[in-house]
């Protein structure tokens, strides 16, 4: 067995991870010299001749030179990274897969008066607020730190030692947490087969006196039942009540039966319900949540990838009318989100591909290294290449594509931050929108709609001098590369320019649109009429058969 050790600077994975190593028999790896040795230089010494990227990637490096993690039942292995690379999410996927990880969590306060005392110059505390920094650094870390066991890293080193002994002599639970964050919108937890886990976590957090789930048939097959079996065994009592398949369950006379249901079940109003299922099942039973008993806790475990980085977070709940989408709901965060991308493995090509024009969108706001990811990797995900999911790809773009909405959302309910507004999530949504009215739903999905509308903001921001022209072109290439927004469509023009809401009924800048910049995104309510019109015939006309 591997123990890998995490935490800040001066949490004391040295010296701890050398005297359980010693105890053990086993071999202490601390990463940072295993980089010096390769390198023949110091880690200031790599900085300064490669910059961070070189480091990085030489980090990288001596994770994979660790190899496969050790199978076998006795500590083989200590192995402590430095403080920032498990900021990474694909080293994070290389060094916690397989092994034990334990976060050695001390207060900031500790840690900065341990720096000051440090033998050795620690950078972090030479500035002008060694607290501030350490504050800061922890703050920013935490997420990827609370993935491992909590270890209480201020008690002496014998108790330490003593609780790193009792979690090396626990069971292996066969699971991965990636990613364990505790936000104002609700508990995050992201990880590879956990799904069980996190639950068990969550229901017992909430004082839960058993699980009840609600799914839909198509993510119980994949999911659900699995997911049920699993929490049985683990000792809770399971209910299951079951909504129909896609949009069908986001109508009123569902939630009227699922409530009637629970009603049945006696459900309390402190009881949490469990919403298993793809974006058309988690907003009817958030919905189901928000209402029933005037509103009782949830936990999302969204099973489709659009779910995961979109639908699942920002407490958005609601059912359809006869006379539009969504137009009856409310807000009511999840107390829990559980990311298990292993719940993804079954998900067909094309819902993969139409959730990376989501996902693309979140890249196109300003997410430099989700972009980056995405023109990696997007297209081994949008094909459903197992081997996407083996080396991490998926995890990371996970990670990556729902932290970047989380911090819209987080942003937005405190209205702290005007730039991170959440109309930012609305880029190419308002052609993407009218397309999918004119489409009158039918054809195609919202993903895909969404990837259309990316192109004509583009196009618009283009003409209007907002966005770059390398930018755009990277936007256009990036889907060129998904198959995204390529076929043209046979919907009228005139019609989706009517949908948007730019004909002539509407007075010029009443519309907002989201359009992307450099490096982000601007709203502009000045749009000119012919220049919407032009940017949606080019990509109406698809890709080969548009103004180039
Ligand atoms: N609340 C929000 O903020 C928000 C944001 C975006 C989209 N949405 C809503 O989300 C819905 C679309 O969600 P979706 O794309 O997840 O569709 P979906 O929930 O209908 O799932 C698509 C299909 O995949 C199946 N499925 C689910 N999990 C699976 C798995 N793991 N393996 C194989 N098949 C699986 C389902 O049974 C269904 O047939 C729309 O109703 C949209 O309005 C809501």
């Amino acid at each position: 067995m591997d123990l890998v050790l995490v935490g800040l600077p001066g949490s004391g994975k040295t010296a701890v991870g050398r005297r359980l190593a010693s105890r053990h028999g086993a071999a202490f790896i601390d990463l940072d010299d295993e980089i010096e040795r390769a390198a023949a230089a110091s880690v200031p010494e790599i900085f300064a001749g490669e910059g961070e990227a070189g480091f990085r990637r030489r980090e990288r490096a001596a994770v994979a030179a660790l190899g496969p993690p050790d199978a076998g039942g006795a500590l083989q292995r200590v192995i402590s990274p430095g403080g920032g690379a498990v900021v990474d999410p694909r080293n994070r996927w290389a060094l916690f897969r397989g092994r034990r990880v334990a976060w050695l969590d001390a207060r900031p306060e500790v840690i900065a008066q341990r720096l000051r005392r440090s033998p050795v110059a620690r950078p972090l505390v030479q500035g002008p607020d060694p607290l501030g920094r350490v504050r800061s650094l922890a703050a920013a870390r935490e997420r990827f730190y609370a993935a491992g066991t909590r270890i209480n890293g201020v008690a002496d080193l014998a108790g330490v030692l003593g609780q790193l002994e009792i979690l090396l002599a626990s069971p292996a639970s066969g699971c991965t947490t990636l990613l364990h964050a505790v936000t104002p919108i609700g508990e995050v937890r992201l990880g590879e087969g956990m799904a069980v886990d996190a639950l068990d976590q969550a229901l017992r957090g909430l004082h839960a006196r058993r699980a009840v789930l609600v799914s839909e048939p198509g993510a119980w097959g994949a999911a659900g039942e699995t997911t049920a079996t699993g929490l049985r065994a683990a000792g809770w009592a399971v209910e299951t009540v079951m909504l129909p398949a896609g949009e069908d369950a986001k109508r009123l006379a569902v939630i009227e039966d699922a409530a009637r249901a629970l009603a049945r079940l006696r459900l309390e109003r402190a009881e949490p319900l469990v919403a298993i299922g793809g974006g058309a099942l988690g907003d009817p039973a958030g919905f189901l949540a928000a209402t029933y008993a005037r509103g009782v806790p949830w936990i999302q475990v969204p099973t489709t990838l659009v779910a995961q980085v979109d639908s699942a977070i920002g407490g958005k709940t609601g059912v359809d009318l006869p006379e539009g989408k969504n137009l009856l709901g409310a807000f009511h965060h999840p107390a829990a989100i559980v990311l298990d991308v292993a719940l993804l493995r079954s998900l067909p090509e094309r819902q993969l591909r139409a959730a990376m024009g989501e996902i693309v969108k979140m890249a196109a706001l300003g997410d430099e290294a989700l972009f980056a990811t995405v023109e990696a990797h997007g297209a081994a995900i949008a094909r459903g290449d197992v081997s996407a999911f083996e080396y991490g790809a998926v995890a990371e773009v996970v990670e990556r594509a729902a932290w970047a909405k989380v911090e819209v959302v987080i942003a937005d309910e405190r209205e702290l931050a005007a730039k991170a507004g959440r109309i930012s999530l609305n880029l190419g949504h308002t052609v993407a929108h009218a397309i999918e009215a004119v489409d009158g739903y039918a054809t195609l999905m919202h993903g895909e709609a969404v990837a259309y509308g990316l192109r004509a903001a583009a196009r618009v921001g283009t003409a209007l001098g907002v966005t770059p022209a390398d930018r755009a072109a990277r936007i256009e290439r990036v889907l060129d590369r998904l198959s995204l927004a390529m076929d043209p469509l046979p919907f009228p023009p005139e019609a989706v320019i009517a949908a948007t809401g730019t004909d002539k009924k509407h007075a010029a800048g009443r519309l907002r649109w989201v359009l992307p910049t450099a490096d982000g995104y601007v709203t502009r309510d000045d749009v000119p009429e012919a220049l919407v019109r032009e940017a949606v015939a080019r990509v109406l006309a698809g890709r080969g058969g548009g103004v180039a």
